[in-house]
């Protein structure tokens, strides 16, 4: 039997019908693939089942994280609920269709470059990363307002029943840290819609959105927690890096605007083991 290989691809934003066409055609390989998707499917419940639903009908395994999109409230979703009812609710449905989220018992990857604990995680931001120039959080909306770079995060990604979007973060870490402190010495996998470290923000377009990217809480995660590999998106910057020793991917999809630059048909799909 052929071996299958640990993939991971971010930022499918299918509510864009080119984005939705390479959704319906990305197969795994011979083997029996894991697809790993760190967050931005899209932004209505029923365009996140559907994408997740095909990717789970053909891949062995299918993990996900949420991304900032699917836990906006839009307006012209029939799901009005609002963040962590949001999120459990989305969690509810991939259940439902046995995809894997971030509340379930970690995976382990058994195949070639395992065995590693697969780590979906749910983290969020709390404005931490401030842009150069500034020194709190106050002061990092300031100017992002001032410059018209505000994270649309600001207006539909409710952090009900948390007061702010940073007091949900700082109690996801808290609980992940927990949890990834009784894994023990196990090499790991982790996956996170933001980059759990600044480093990749720096070369932003617009610094401004740096506060939207993460959290300084993770800096040193990938090396606390042994990983072999980092995966992640959210910054439509596809990219490998490498920080102390660990590499880092950056396996975003992003808009068709931003794909088509790079080609007319894209291969999202990166392969983080195997
Ligand atoms: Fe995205
Ligand atoms: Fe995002």
């Amino acid at each position: 039997m052929t071996a299958g290989r640990l993939l991971a691809v971010s930022d499918l934003h299918v509510a864009h019908p080119e984005n939705r066409e390479i959704v319906r055609r990305l197969r795994p390989g011979p083997g029996p693939d894991w697809l790993l998707v760190a967050g931005d499917v899209g932004e209505r419940v029923a365009d996140v089942e559907w994408a997740l639903r095909t990717l789970r009908e053909r891949f062995a395994v299918v993990v996900w994280v949420p991304g900032n999109h699917e836990l906006w409230t839009p307006r012209n979703d029939p799901v009005q609920l609002r963040g962590e009812q949001r999120y459990r609710y989305l969690v509810e449905m991939c259940r439902r269709i046995g995809v894997l989220t971030p509340e379930d018992p970690y995976p382990v990857w058994e195949g070639e470059g395992g065995p590693v604990t697969v780590v979906p995680l749910f983290l969020l931001y709390d404005y931490t990363f401030l842009p150069p120039g500034t020194s709190t959080k106050e002061e990092a909306l300031a100017y992002a307002y001032q410059t018209g770079v505000v994270g649309t995060d600001e207006v539909l990604l409710h952090p009900d029943p948390y007061p702010t979007r940073d007091a949900w973060c700082r109690a996801r870490v808290a609980e992940t840290e927990r949890r990834l402190s009784a894994l023990g010495q196990v090499r790991t996998v982790l996956v996170n819609h933001f980059p759990l470290v600044r480093e990749p923000t720096r070369i932003l377009r617009y610094p401004q959105f740096a506060p939207w990217c993460g959290t300084e809480l993770t800096a040193d995660w990938h090396l606390r927690f042994n990983a072999a590999a980092v995966v992640y998106g959210h910054l439509h910057i596809p990219r490998t890096d490498r920080y102390g020793g660990v590499r880092f991917e950056e396996v975003s999809l992003g808009y068709p605007r931003e794909w088509r630059r790079r080609g007319p048909a894209p291969d999202p799909v990166r392969t983080i083991l195997g």
